[in-house]
């Protein structure tokens, strides 16, 4: 089963740590115990967007071995766990990248899901997330720099030895996604998992310090993370429509009955 996911795109800014932290809480919400890492060590923000920006032990003091991997995890939003880098430059400095496939080794029997949230760029620190995942997605938005950066993230995953199993488009428009969504696949060679609009509620979720799927759980940003959390947990796509059809159901009912049920 993939259950190690690297988030990466190539060029900076596509919205990897945003898909982290969504896609992470939302599977989490499926029941599937989910830990989120924080693997862009010289430019952490996965702290900063969920409020566990002042932890005393992250990533850093585990890549420098002078922690282990359980004293770096924290609770998160929704029951996701949650592995945060630290964003001071000496941390940054004595963390070696190279010990990741080793802390890698002490969590995942623990968990569903681990995602790992990539640098941009093609730094040895963001070389090392696509080598040691199970499966690397690709966050691309529609515009031609960041496709054909991630098309060289593809190479580079397949270079040193990973292996891409798809790609989410993401920052799309309702006039372009399906056209987007065919150009993607044909040019990048992978199966596009999903597409996920441009939302505002996305800079307001962060300053909020919440994730968007909790924060604005029926918008259409959240709508489309569900459907992709649901493809890769498994869930039938009628169970998340009947999630949210029973809690209607109950409201109705609550309603209709007035409390004498
Ligand atoms: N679907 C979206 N709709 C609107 N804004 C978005 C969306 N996705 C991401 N953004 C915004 O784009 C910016 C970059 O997002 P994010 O930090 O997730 O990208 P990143 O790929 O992790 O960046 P970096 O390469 O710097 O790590 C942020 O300001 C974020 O709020
Ligand atoms: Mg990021």
């Amino acid at each position: 089963m993939v259950k190690v996911l690297t988030i990466a795109s190539g060029k900076g800014g596509t919205g990897k740590t945003t898909v982290t932290i969504n896609l992470g809480t939302m599977l989490a919400q499926y029941g599937k115990k989910t830990f989120i890492m924080d693997a862009d060590i010289g430019m952490a923000n996965v702290g900063l967007l969920i409020g566990l920006d002042n932890v005393p032990v992250t990533l850093h003091e585990v890549l420098a071995g002078k922690a282990s991997i359980q004293e770096a995890i924290y609770d998160g939003p929704g029951g996701l766990k949650v592995i945060p880098s630290g964003i001071s430059l000496q941390g940054f400095q004595e963390a070696n990248p190279e010990r990741l496939k080793d802390v890698l080794k002490d969590i995942v029997d623990r968990c569903d899901f681990l995602l790992i949230d990539a640098p941009a760029g093609i730094s040895r620190d963001g070389v090392i997330p696509l080598a040691v995942a199970d499966g690397v997605i690709l966050v691309v938005n529609p515009e031609l720099s960041s496709i054909v950066d991630a098309l060289k993230t593809k190479i580079l995953t397949e270079v040193v030895g990973g292996n891409v199993i798809g790609v989410i488009v993401n920052r799309t428009s309702p006039e372009n996604t399906e056209y987007v969504v065919q150009k993607m696949e044909k040019v990048l060679g992978a199966n596009v998992i999903g597409s996920i609009p441009d939302d505002p509620g996305v800079k307001k979720a962060a300053a909020a310090k919440t994730p968007i799927v909790l924060k604005y759980p029926l918008s259409d940003f959240s709508r489309s993370v569900k459907r992709i959390a649901a493809k890769l947990a498994g869930v039938q796509a009628a169970e998340t429509a009947e999630v949210s059809s029973e809690k209607f159901v109950d409201r109705f009912a609550r309603a209709l009955f007035r409390g004498k049920r």
